[in-house]
């Protein structure tokens, strides 16, 4: 049965999760944060004390991906999105865990008409038959202070020019990698939200969404 799927991509801090909880909420469907997918595998890769660059051993750990992993505390640690961003560019990394959110897009939970799932290849290659793709992006500069700010405010000690450029880095790592690389699908439409509130994004997705329903 194909469901009404809302796929929203965009680098690292560009307001997807914002955006894409609050859009499940006002249309009461269900979400699922990607990037939690892989920050879990390399969470659980770190903790068995294994290198992000061994694709077997993260694939391994994929394909054993248990729901609960999602619920890890540790989950948004500057860590786990470095390592996060070198698993998930491992082919059989991605295949194992293709099925998990197709399972999620086809089947939302809580008998959902619908789901809003973010990452980076979602337009692209997760649903490509999303009824609509929003692709979120703002400048560097303002991802990065975004990022500090959220990584601050929970209470780490970090310095900005250091998660200025471990973002940079990422950036260069999802955008230059071989399988699925971040980019806006050709029938995304891009919201830029350097200049804009969370609720002015918010309330122009509501509109591209009504447009194309
Ligand atoms: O979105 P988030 O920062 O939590 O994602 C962590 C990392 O997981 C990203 O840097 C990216 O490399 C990877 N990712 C991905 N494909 C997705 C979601 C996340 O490759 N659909």
């Amino acid at each position: 049965m194909s469901h009404f799927v809302i796929a929203v991509d965009g680098p690292a801090a560009a307001g997807k999760g914002t955006l894409s909880r609050r859009l499940a909420a006002a249309l009461d469907l269900a979400y699922l944060d990607t990037g939690c997918l892989y920050r879990a595998v390399a969470a659980r890769l770190l903790e068995a004390g294994g290198d992000p660059a061994d694709a077997e051993q993260a694939a391994a750990i994929a394909a054993q991906l248990d729901p609960a992993d999602l619920d890890r505390d540790d989950l948004r640690s500057e860590a786990a999105g470095a390592a996060a961003s070198r698993v998930s560019a491992h082919p059989a990394v991605r295949t194992a865990l293709l099925d998990f959110q197709h399972r999620f897009a086809d089947n939302p939970p809580g008998g959902r008409a619908g789901a809003v799932l973010d990452g980076r290849d979602i337009g692209t290659v997760v649903c490509p038959d999303a009824s609509v793709k929003l692709f979120v992006t703002a400048s560097a500069e303002a991802r990065a202070r975004r990022r500090y700010e959220e990584l601050l405010a929970r209470g780490d000690k970090v310095i900005y020019a250091e998660v200025q450029a471990e973002m940079k880095a990422r950036d260069a790592r999802d955008r230059d990698r071989d399988v699925a690389p971040l980019r806006a699908a050709d029938d995304a439409v891009t919201l830029d939200s350097t200049d804009l509130s969370a609720e002015a994004v918010f309330q122009a997705a509501l509109e591209i969404i009504a447009e194309k329903t």
